[in-house]
């Protein structure tokens, strides 16, 4: 491996688990990169939450979302993440400390793979951003949020890939590849949504099909 190749690595470890300084700083450079800011924000705006729902982000990194989602929400609604790195639950907090103590906003630090019982459900949405690729049998963990949504819930998984040399091709790509492992997972009706950056981010959004609900004629 070259050294190029080993900083590389290193520093995309830093982005799947924020850890000491070089992890404070992944979580500076997160917080105040525009492309991340405005992708955040395009995010919490396809979900189109309402004031009383229930919100679930998986790996909110140093919060930029929950934050846009927490002003959204109100008195009976919640906006709830789960982050595995130390780092970034303190960064996200520090960020979200307002809406924490007005009882909008529940941050956990666990892992996607072994979800905490306080986020057992049910939820009107639940999302990530930049967040999937680093997922351990992606599908199951998908088919376990699905089962943590309301009937009718939705998903969105969001990517704008951050790998060297990363085109609209890429972009596509990655939509394709999470179109196919949210269909393996059991949802309903994908659409991709498409940022204009560069690269472009993309936005997959589907549903927890509500049994009840007629199917296509
Ligand atoms: C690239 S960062 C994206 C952060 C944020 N969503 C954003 O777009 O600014 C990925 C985040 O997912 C978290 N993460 C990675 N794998 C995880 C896992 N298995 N369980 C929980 N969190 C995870 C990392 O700690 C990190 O904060």
């Amino acid at each position: 491996m070259t050294v190029k190749q080993a900083v590389l690595r290193w520093s995309i470890g830093q982005f799947h688990h924020p850890r000491g300084v070089p992890g404070r700083v992944a979580g500076w450079v997160m917080a105040h990169r525009s492309s991340n800011r405005r992708r955040n924000s395009w995010v919490a705006d396809l979900l189109d939450v309402r004031p009383d729902e229930k919100v679930l982000e998986i790996g909110f990194g140093p919060g930029l979302a929950v934050a846009e989602l927490s002003r959204r929400v109100g008195p009976s609604g919640h906006v709830y993440g789960v982050d595995h790195s130390e780092v970034m639950v303190r960064q996200a907090a520090r960020r979200n400390a307002a809406a924490i103590r007005a009882g909008r906003v529940t941050l956990i630090q666990g892992t996607v793979e072994r979800l905490p019982p306080a986020l057992d459900g049910p939820f009107d949405a639940v999302f990530a951003v930049n967040a999937l690729g680093f997922w351990k049998e992606p599908v199951t963990r998908l088919q376990e949020l699905r089962r943590r949504l309301a009937p009718g819930g939705r998903i969105a998984i969001a990517s704008q890939p951050r790998c060297p040399g990363a085109t609209r091709s890429t972009s596509l790509d990655a939509a394709r590849k999470i179109t196919d492992l949210l269909r393996a997972a059991g949802f309903a009706q994908p659409r991709t949504e498409i940022l204009d950056l560069d690269p472009p981010v993309v936005c997959v959004l589907a549903a927890n099909q509500d049994p009840g609900a007629p199917g296509p004629s």
